[in-house]
This record gives C-alpha cells, sequence and structure tokens, in this order.
C-alpha cells in the first residue's frame, strides 16, 4: 500500500530539528517573534476591536511564525480548531447540528449511543425537509437564531449546518437533514438559517459542498457531472447562501466530483467558490475526507478537521480504515515538510490562516468568547420548534373533510403503529439531536382531546429491526389484530408509520422506498377495521403509497418532526392550525419512476449523473411522468383564490451595464372559512432557448396567511438571473431573448395564472 493510502505513515518522519531548520529558513524564530509581539502587543492594530477585520487579520498574520500559521491548518481536537495562545487566537469551538445542537464528544456511533457520558441535551428542532416544507424563510432564521443561542448556551462557537445538498434519490440516507429537490428553494432556506445563526455572532457551516447526494461508499464513490448540471442543481444554494447569506465557512463533502476527491478539488473549491462565488471564509473538510497534503492545501482546502490526539485514535480503527476515511494530513509537520519541498508556498497559507482568523475576527469569538451563561431548551426555543413542524407538515389527501377532527363530535380515537407511541425526531447520524423531551403522537394526541375523548393505543406492527420480541409471527399477528380491534372501536383511527434513525440515517441510504415490513399491512388492516383513518408518514425520505392510497381517506406528511412534533402534530389534525406545509420534494409512484434511478448508486464507484438537470419536477414535469404528490403541492382547511397577475418588465443600469427583470403581482383571497396560509409559487417556463430546458423553474416563491375573506396583493421580483442556463459552450449563465412564460401556482402541477414576459438582454 503506497503512502498516499497510509495516512500515518509518515507523521513522524519530520524531526523537530528539521522543524527548526525549516522555520529558521523560512520566518522569523518564535523567540524572535515571542519579543516582537511583546513589544507589539501594546499597539497591535489585531487587539483593536475597532479596526476592520481585514486589518486586523493582516496584522495578525504578520505576527505569526510559519510554524503558528501551519499548525492552524489542522484541528486540535473532535470538535476544535488550534488556539495560538501566545497571541490570543481562540480554538474554534464547534458542535454538530443542523436541527439542533448536538454533542460533540465523537464520531455519530460515539455520540449517539446511549452509553455516552457526555450527554448534551438540547432543542431538537424539525429536520431540514420538515423546515423547507414551510417555505417560510423568516420562520428558519428565526430556528437559526436559536440554534446558535444554545450554542453559545453551551459555549460553542459553531454549528455544522445547515446541509443544503439536493435531494436527487428518494433513497439518500440524508435527504431529511436538506431542503428538498429545488436549487432555489434549497438556496433560500440555506441564507435563512445562515442568517439566523451568523447574526448571533456563530459561525455555521454551509454543507456538505458541492455534490454529496448519497451515502453508498461515501468516501469512494465518483460522481460525474456535467457543468451545466453542477451550476442549475448542485451549486446554486451554495452560491445563494455565500452570495445573499454571507456564509463564513462552507464544509467540502467526502465523495470525488468528475475525479478529484471534494477536500482537494480545486475546480470545486477554489475555481468556483472562492474566485466564481467571491467567498472569503474558509473551507473545512468533513470529518476524515482529507487523502493527501500538498494537493490539499493548493485545492484550497483551510481547515482539516477533526484533528489531534481524538483523530488520531479515531483513524487506527479498523472500522475508520474499512469506511475510507482519511485524515493527518494537514497536520503542521507535514505542511511545513511540503513548504520545504517547495510543494506549497507560504503564501498560499498565508491565504488558508487569513480566512481561518477572518471568521474568528468577524463572529467576535477573539474579542468577546462565548462563555456559556444563556439557556439551552427555553420556552421561546421550544416554540420554534413547535412553529416549524406545525407549518412543515404536509396535508396530501383529505377526502370528504375527514380533517379536521371535530372534537364535539368524537368520542374515541385509535392511535395506532410503531410511530405513534415514540417520538421518532430525527433520522440518523450526526444531526440527531438529543432533546430533554420529546412529544409522540400518541401524547400530542392524548394532551390536545382531553378528558372528553378516550384515546386508545396499539403497536400494530414492531419497527423493522428494532424489538425482536415484536419480530416473531406470533407477535406479529397479535400485534396487527390488536391494532385491528382497537380500529374497529373507536369513532377515528390515527395510524402512524414510517422509518427510524437506524433505517434512515447518515453513513448508509435507505434500502427500500417501501414502508418498513408490516406497516403497508398494518395501513390495510386498520382501513379496513375503520374507514375513517388518518394516515400520519412519520420519515424523511419518500415512501411507496400505492398499496393503500386509494382507499386512505386522510393523509399527512409529518416528517421528523423534532421534540414538538406529537403537539404540531394534534394541533393540525384538531384545527388548531390550518395545514400551511407544501413539498419541497416530489413523491414519486415508485423508487423506478424517479429521474436518477437508472443512475443510482453507481457501479465500481462510479456514479453518472446522467439525468442531468432533470432533477425532481424537472424531470417529472418535462417528461410527464405522473408523481404521487407534486412539488410544491400541499392542501389546506381553507381555499384560495388566485387572480390578477401583471407583469412588468424594468431595466436597470449599472455602469454601462443593462440588465432586465420582471415585476409580478397577483391576488391571493383566502376564500374558505378557515384562516389559512398559502404558499404562492413562481415557475418560469422558456419555450425558445437554444438549448434543452426544464419545462419550467421555480424562481421566487411568498408565504401568504389570511383571514377568511381576505384578499393581498403579492409582489414578487425577478432579476436577469431567473431567466438564463448555464451555456456549456461559452461557459457562463446565458439569456437567449424571446418571450417567456410566467407561471404561479400552488404546486409544480398546479398552474393558477400565466403571463408572457419578454426579455431581451
Ligand atoms: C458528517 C458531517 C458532520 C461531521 C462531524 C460527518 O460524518 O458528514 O455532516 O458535520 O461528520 O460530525
Amino acid at each position: 500500500m503506497s503512502c498516499r493510502n497510509l495516512h500515518l505513515c509518515f507523521t513522524s518522519l519530520l524531526s523537530l530539528v528539521s522543524l527548526a531548520t525549516l522555520q529558521a529558513q523560512t520566518a522569523p524564530t518564535l523567540a524572535q517573534h515571542t519579543s516582537q509581539s511583546q513589544e507589539a502587543s501594546a499597539t497591535s492594530a489585531y487587539k483593536n476591536a475597532a479596526l476592520p477585520a481585514d486589518r486586523r487579520v493582516a496584522d495578525l498574520l504578520k505576527q505569526m511564525t510559519l510554524e503558528e500559521k501551519a499548525t492552524m491548518l489542522s484541528g486540535s481536537g473532535w470538535m476544535e480548531s488550534a488556539s495560538i495562545a501566545r497571541l490570543g487566537i481562540p480554538a474554534i469551538k464547534m458542535a454538530d447540528g443542523p436541527m439542533g445542537v448536538r454533542s460533540w464528544a465523537g464520531s455519530s456511533a460515539v455520540t449517539n449511543s446511549s452509553a455516552n457520558t457526555v450527554k448534551v441535551e438540547t432543542t431538537s428542532f424539525p429536520s431540514g425537509v420538515a423546515m423547507a416544507s414551510t417555505w417560510d424563510t423568516a420562520l428558519v432564521q428565526r430556528e437559526g437564531q436559536a440554534i446558535a443561542q444554545e450554542v453559545k448556551a453551551l459555549g460553542r462557537d459553531m454549528i455544522l449546518g445547515p446541509t443544503v445538498n439536493i435531494n436527487r434519490v428518494p433513497l439518500w440516507g440524508r435527504n431529511f437533514e436538506g431542503y428538498g429537490e429545488d436549487p432555489y428553494l434549497s438556496g433560500q432556506m440555506g441564507v435563512a438559517y445562515i442568517r439566523g445563526v451568523q447574526g448571533q455572532g456563530v459561525i455555521p457551516s454551509l454543507k456538505h459542498f458541492a455534490a454529496n447526494n448519497e451515502e453508498y461508499e461515501r468516501h469512494r464513490v465518483n460522481a460525474t457531472i456535467d457543468e451545466r448540471t453542477l451550476h442549475e442543481i448542485y451549486l446554486p444554494a451554495f452560491k445563494a447562501a455565500v452570495q445573499q447569506g454571507g456564509a463564513w465557512t462552507v464544509m467540502s463533502c467526502y465523495n470525488k466530483v468528475n475525479g478529484t476527491h471534494c477536500a482537494e478539488n480545486d475546480y470545486l473549491l477554489t475555481d468556483i467558490l472562492k474566485k466564481e462565488f467571491g467567498f472569503k471564509g474558509f473551507v473545512v473538510s468533513d470529518w476524515g475526507s482529507t487523502y493527501s497534503t500538498a494537493p490539499t492545501v493548493n485545492a484550497g482546502m483551510d481547515l482539516e478537521m477533526p484533528g489531534g490526539p481524538p483523530m488520531q485514535a479515531w483513524l487506527v480503527r479498523p472500522q475508520t480504515q474499512a469506511s475510507g476515511n482519511g485524515d493527518g494530513w494537514l497536520t503542521a509537520d507535514k505542511v511545513l515538510a511540503e513548504v520545504k519541498a517547495g510543494k506549497i508556498t507560504e503564501a498560499t497559507i498565508d491565504d488558508n490562516v487569513s480566512r481561518i482568523l477572518r471568521v474568528i475576527l468577524l463572529s467576535g469569538i477573539m474579542d468577546r468568547p462565548h462563555t456559556a451563561t444563556g439557556e439551552v431548551d427555553t420556552p421561546e426555543q421550544q416554540k420554534i420548534a413547535r412553529d416549524g413542524e406545525t407549518e412543515g407538515i404536509v396535508l396530501l389527501k383529505n377526502q370528504g373533510s375527514l380533517l379536521p377532527l371535530d372534537s364535539s363530535k368524537i368520542h374515541s380515537i385509535a392511535v395506532i403503529g410503531p410511530n405513534a407511541l415514540v417520538a421518532r425526531t430525527g433520522g440518523g447520524g450526526s444531526s440527531l439531536v438529543r432533546p430533554k423531551y420529546a412529544v409522540s403522537p400518541l401524547d400530542g394526541i392524548k394532551k390536545r382531546a382531553g378528558e372528553s375523548i378516550q384515546i386508545t393505543s396499539a403497536l400494530g406492527v414492531g419497527m423493522e429491526g428494532e424489538d425482536a420480541a415484536h419480530d416473531t409471527p406470533e407477535a406479529r399477528a397479535n400485534d396487527l389484530k390488536a391494532a385491528a380491534d382497537a380500529a374497529s372501536k373507536a369513532d377515528i383511527a390515527i395510524v402512524v408509520v414510517g422509518r427510524y434513525n437506524k433505517l434512515e440515517s447518515e453513513s448508509f441510504d435507505v434500502k427500500t422506498m417501501d414502508l418498513p415490513a408490516g406497516q403497508d399491512e398494518l395501513i390495510a388492516a386498520v382501513e379496513k377495521a375503520n374507514p375513517h383513518t388518518v394516515v400520519v408518514l412519520n420519515t424523511g425520505d419518500p415512501v411507496t403509497m400505492t398499496k393503500w392510497l386509494d382507499t386512505t381517506p386522510a393523509l399527512l406528511d409529518m416528517w421528523y418532526g423534532g421534540q414538538e412534533g406529537g403537539n404540531a402534530l394534534a394541533a393540525i389534525l384538531f384545527g388548531d392550525a390550518n395545514p400551511s406545509g407544501k413539498l419541497p420534494v416530489s413523491l414519486p409512484k415508485k423508487f423506478e419512476d424517479s429521474p436518477a434511478a437508472k443512475n443510482y448508486p453507481g457501479q465500481n464507484l462510479e456514479v453518472n449523473y446522467a439525468e442531468g438537470i432533470y432533477v425532481g419536477y424537472r424531470y417529472y414535469d418535462t417528461k410527464n411522468v405522473e408523481p404521487q404528490f407534486p412539488f410544491g403541492f400541499g392542501l389546506s382547511y381553507t381555499t384560495f383564490e388566485y387572480s390578477d397577475l401583471r407583469v412588468i418588465p424594468f431595466v436597470t443600469h449599472s455602469g454601462t451595464v443593462k440588465s432586465e427583470g420582471t415585476l409580478v403581482s397577483l391576488k391571493v383571497k383566502n376564500s374558505g372559512s378557515r384562516a389559512g396560509a398559502e404558499v404562492v409559487q413562481l415557475y418560469v417556463h422558456d419555450g425558445h432557448a437554444k438549448i434543452d430546458r426544464p419545462a419550467h423553474e421555480l424562481k421566487a416563491f411568498s408565504r401568504v396567511e389570511l383571514q377568511p375573506g381576505e384578499s393581498q396583493t403579492i409582489k414578487l421580483q425577478l432579476d436577469r438571473s431567473a431567466f438564463t442556463y448555464w451555456s456549456p459552450q461559452q461557459k457562463e449563465w446565458t439569456l437567449d431573448p424571446g418571450t417567456f412564460e410566467i407561471q404561479v401556482g400552488a404546486s409544480s402541477r398546479d398552474i393558477r395564472l400565466k403571463a408572457p414576459v419578454e426579455i431581451t438582454h
């Protein structure tokens, strides 16, 4: 095996003597620096919090030895960057996210284990896909803010989120973390989260740059993606979070893209992220994703994580190696050796370090360290978690207006299912938060129903792989019979099905779109026993529904709902809240219908994104494949009318550059009898481009709350970029002048108003 694969093999090759020699050749010695900095300390510009960050960074850099700079390129622990005590540069103390603050003791296997003694209990917010279903950027920003407050309360500085990777395949194990299939929606959610976090002086980490869309062999698989697809589908959410959100850090992903691991992919890190997007923050590697020293540093990787003794201990474990992790390549000794060998320039290291310092200064953690004084899981934070889930639950079917339940007419409810009696707050892996409490659907329904409604419950079927005692033929028959009995005796049956964190998780993909063993049969048995059955999906990835949907009167998707999931579900069931969630992802009828089905997970560690830009509704709506439920879809207990679409083109001038955009306005009226919220979606159709384009693409949206009978005029603005595509020939965003169509509707397949607009520049 070569040294490249055996990362540890030359860790100790460099002696301290050679380090010292190297330093003497390239930079002042530490001793010289110490005396210089003692002299300089009184007047050091970097200490002056009133000066601009860039000026302070430049001053700090001048005072650092090359060795100190090299030290900053790798972590000092599992969740800490290196500190330079001499200059007062603090370590950045990190915590996993994005759906709340997770423990930082070690890898997800360690910190999620019940044996873990470092129990960090914080608010568990709804999964990313649930937050995306709200289409409520203000709420996502509040979530980011609340999470950041908890980060500070625990004395940490950085939260490892948001996840803005696109849902390319229904089986990706981490779809629940991300914001769905559309680049624009994901980008706006990412921007909101970043603003919320950074507004609190906490550092977010936008992840995983750039195309991490399957867990299968995530360290080794190579994703082949053409340039147009990268620019139109996989990069825009990152671009928005960098350019609009001003993201301070970006985490690179594990896999290879077009032949090169993301951590040493200079096309992605330097050409795209730093040059094209103008990213000024630092890039952090995903945990254990580096495989070289000079190529990684030169590609634009600024900080390798994890580092120090915890990394060394983790790296030698057979399991770590078997999964394909790489780490320990940017330690000071290795970096300095490459400087000496002329393979890395000091200017490059200055750039890496400046970026890290800049974020340290911008976040304020050097001037005002986070001293763990705030509180976690406050009533405000809990409310944000509850609001997020309440707005995120999607009503998919409601035949005969079975919902909302009328508590004055109902006397009994049977609450059934493997996800009814326990709170399944999130999927598995590094995002799984340990909350102080979590409300299961059963508890939420019981609390809301009060004394006058009798609540019974039944497991129905054990969750696949969870409890061997429920996995025998006899136990299965008994569980099913008990569920059918309970359903038959109640006015209403509510069946909560789905997956859990051992079937849907980081590190592996979901095996099948079908519900786990026995759940389809459970739904059928309950529906047979009671025609007033509500099915609730409690999972992140889409599931096959064809076996029961036709006979199911009411269907809700609650995703993974965080600790307040049960309360939010009860509020929707009883009509205390009117459902307003809209799907951020198309739900296909079957896996084979999904656009990437034929190109997943790849062969011989090669996955070709051959479906190109036709991801999600771009595929279903262009190729006329009917999904089970389309992107943007979600019912309400009220109805909305759309009217008065007006499209007004405008021109802006920036110097000599003329740019065209469009103002769109329309009226939305709540034409029903309940207050509710509608998500107005604007799609652009380009029927004349010189290149193949999707039927339409989401370019703006607005969530509006309306009282019964109330109307509001919604204004949406599109700039030139809403009409462009990435031209592989011209290697830039290109607009073919002509007539575009503005489409406004309540889902990608429910376009209510259309109007042409002429764009010439
Ligand atoms: C995950 C990241 C996570 C990191 C630290 C990695 O395995 O991919 O999302 O932030 O671990 O726990």
